[in-house]
């Protein structure tokens, strides 16, 4: 299109750059933000200049944890406790978030859980566990906050799948099957949400050093075929999940959905 000779992508109005990744005034739910990539996600978003709700089930350390963000950033945060895999826990949450804070427009579905083993070494209740915390979660949660995103014609949802959704690995059954499940969820509510403006999408870390790996970090396995699979060679960093946090969080990714955004050190491109 022409204005004046010039063409309309032209106009330095139309291209916000960096401004776009801005998140003031923004409303961010975050499950499992009380620690590890999730912690680190709500620093990033805060530091964007989002207000921040943090959701685990041990309530005792969010206080302490939204009080750190406050500070630190000078934006409003919150925190609940709650066990998301639970209809009624995420009922709650929801009547909480809306009736004493307000509607989010960006809920990252990051809280999770990991039991290892040989599928003839797990009982069934453990592979329902993890399928449990990490895929009802993402799914009752969200459909907890996406009425009101669809109301406004505005929202970001973001699931926390992993590479182990892209890969397979020896003795992770539960895990890879609820991780393959968030992939397959992104892609659903993406094209379901898409005619009110609700983008959804998933970052797919690669191995960070979290809570959920220190006891198994000095494992042979876990050298060869988790760091050992990157192309980097190492951990990542909790730093390094922030850009793509915000990214899709923000008005910036509005061309964004249904995508998995891969922070793995180069695992999956193998
Ligand atoms: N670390 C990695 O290498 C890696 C790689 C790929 C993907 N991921 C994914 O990234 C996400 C975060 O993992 P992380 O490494 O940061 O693990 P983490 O340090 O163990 O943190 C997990 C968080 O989830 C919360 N949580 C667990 N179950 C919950 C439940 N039922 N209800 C509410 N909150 C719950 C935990 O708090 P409470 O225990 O107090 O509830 C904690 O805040 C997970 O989805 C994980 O699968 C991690």
């Amino acid at each position: 299109m022409s204005e004046g000779g010039m063409r309309r992508e032209d106009h330095a109005e139309d291209l916000p750059g960096l401004s776009s990744l801005r998140l003031d005034g923004q409303l961010a739910v975050i499950t499992g933000g009380s620690r590890g990539l999730g912690w680190a996600m709500a620093c990033g978003l805060a530091s964007a200049g989002a207000d921040v709700l943090l959701v685990s089930r041990s309530k005792d350390q969010l206080a302490e944890k939204a009080k750190q963000l406050a500070d630190r950033y000078g934006t409003r945060a919150w925190g609940h406790g709650a066990d998301v895999s639970d209809p009624e826990a995420v009922a709650g949450l929801k009547d909480f978030c809306l009736s004493q804070i307000g509607s989010p427009s960006i809920v990252i579905n990051n809280a999770g859980i990991n039991i290892r083993g040989a599928i003839d070494e797990l009982s069934f209740s453990q592979f329902k566990q993890v399928l449990s915390t990490n895929v009802d979660s993402a799914w009752l949660v969200t459909r907890g906050f996406v009425e009101e995103m669809k109301r406004r014609r505005y929202g970001r949802i973001i699931h926390i799948a992993s590479t182990l959704g892209l890969v397979g690995l020896a003795g992770r059954t539960p895990y890879t099957a609820s991780k393959g499940a968030i992939v397959q969820l992104t892609r659903a509510m993406a094209v379901e949400f898409a005619p009110w403006n609700v983008t959804c999408n998933a970052i797919c870390p690669g191995p960070f050093l979290t809570e959920m790996n220190r006891e198994v970090a000095d494992h042979p396995d876990i050298r060869t075929n988790l760091v050992g699979a990157t192309a980097l060679g190492r951990w990542g960093e909790l730093k390094e999940i922030q850009g793509a946090a915000i990214y899709l969080a923000s008005p910036a990714s509005s061309f964004t959905t249904g995508s998995m955004v891969v922070v793995d050190g180069g695992w999956a491109a193998r």
